[in-house]
């Protein structure tokens, strides 16, 4: 199924799931930095591993200590358009590599019927049915979901997908269903390739976060777990629903479309993550919660829609793409590059 752009986003929310109109806040943070920093999994390591594209607040730092940290005092700005909104969002980095061996960074392009200057759209998406409740985050949670040395698919990584879009959009099954794949497509996508990540809906309803970032958390099971927004059961060790969080990329990979520019052999693909991966398998988003008050809960609880909201303050799209952090690990990510930043092996 193909829509005209702007999408209508009702339409979106209501193909989103079978269990009917889901709310979904969906708007577009821009990007901060680029740069090779990740406080959640290696606080005060600069450089981190790999590269990372990040976008929200601009506190965003090499350590951002949950006990000292509070992202809403420390920004000044948010390069979301929810201008309450000064969490930090970010991902691995698409990069494309020549036949030379040489790469260059994949850039990102705002999402279907949204403005800004590349960077992350983010959904918040509570529960279809009015009357339930969903638990916003407290301050000093984080999360992290998938696993930057995968090299299978599933686990940790499960819900996260790539689709070749196609020219004007496509937006069935936008949980990783058909035909999204862990894997990068292995065809020119008119469309650029989208990249879904999904965060769990359920949390222990005590931990801020937990050692692997993850297990405080739990994806919901049952009928309905497949769908977008949270409607399976979450588990007994999980009992609160949370906003289910979800981040969509657009990575443009429309100027290497041409034949000559992809390897020789037809049975790969010339795309590869920040982490070195060849196959796709190793996307991970991290998640550190920022909102300002209780403007998400506020949010959560009028079953916001959109990238507007009736109880939220909104900035202009030229307001949030001013919102940029100079970088604190100086290295070359742009241009013609000889080896990935942080020196990454191919995997
Ligand atoms: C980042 O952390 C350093 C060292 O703790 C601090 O000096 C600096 O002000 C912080 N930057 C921001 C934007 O919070
Ligand atoms: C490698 O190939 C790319 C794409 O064709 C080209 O732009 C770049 O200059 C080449 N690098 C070297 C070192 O030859």
């Amino acid at each position: 199924m193909r829509f005209p752009t702007p999408l209508s986003l009702a339409l979106l929310a209501r193909l989103a799931s079978s269990q009917g109109t889901m709310p979904m806040m969906r708007f577009q943070c821009s990007q901060l930095v680029v740069e090779r920093l990740d406080p959640l999994v290696n606080p005060g390591t600069a450089p981190s591993p790999h590269l990372h594209q990040i976008v929200g607040g601009n506190s965003f730092n090499i350590s951002m200590d949950p006990l000292t940290h509070d992202l809403p005092t420390k920004s000044t700005c948010t390069s979301c358009t929810f201008s309450e909104d000064f969490s930090n969002y970010w991902t691995a980095v698409m990069y494309y590599r020549a036949r030379n061996g040489s790469f260059t960074r994949v850039h990102q392009l705002p999402n279907e019927g949204l403005k800004g200057n590349g960077g992350i759209t983010i959904y918040y998406i509570a529960p279809s049915n009015k009357k339930s409740a969903v638990t916003a985050f407290r301050p000093g949670f984080r999360m992290l979901v998938g696993d930057a040395s995968r090299t299978v698919a599933g686990g940790p990584a499960r819900k996260i997908c790539h689709r070749c879009m196609p020219a004007s959009g496509d937006n069935r099954n936008i949980n990783c269903g058909a035909p999204d794949s862990p894997e990068f497509p292995k065809s020119f996508c008119a469309g650029g390739i989208r990249t879904i990540i999904t965060f769990p809906t359920c949390w222990d309803g005590k931990n801020t976060d937990s050692p692997d970032h993850m297990s405080h958390v739990a994806y919901a099971t049952g009928a309905g777990a497949n769908d977008v927004g949270p409607t399976g059961s979450c588990p007994a060790s999980h009992p609160v629903v949370i906003p289910q969080l979800m981040y969509e990329i657009i990575w443009d990979t429309t100027p290497f479309s041409k034949k000559e520019l992809w390897p020789e052999d037809a049975s790969q693909q010339p795309f590869v993550w920040s982490t070195g991966d060849t196959h796709g398998y190793s996307q991970h988003g991290d998640y550190v919660f920022g909102w300002k008050g209780d403007s998400l809960q506020k949010a959560m609880d009028a079953r916001c829609n959109g990238d507007t909201c009736s109880v939220l303050e909104l900035q202009s799209t030229d307001e949030a793409v001013k919102c940029t952090k100079a970088t604190d690990v100086e290295e070359e990510v742009d241009g013609w590059l000889e080896r990935l930043p942080g020196d990454r092996m191919l995997f």
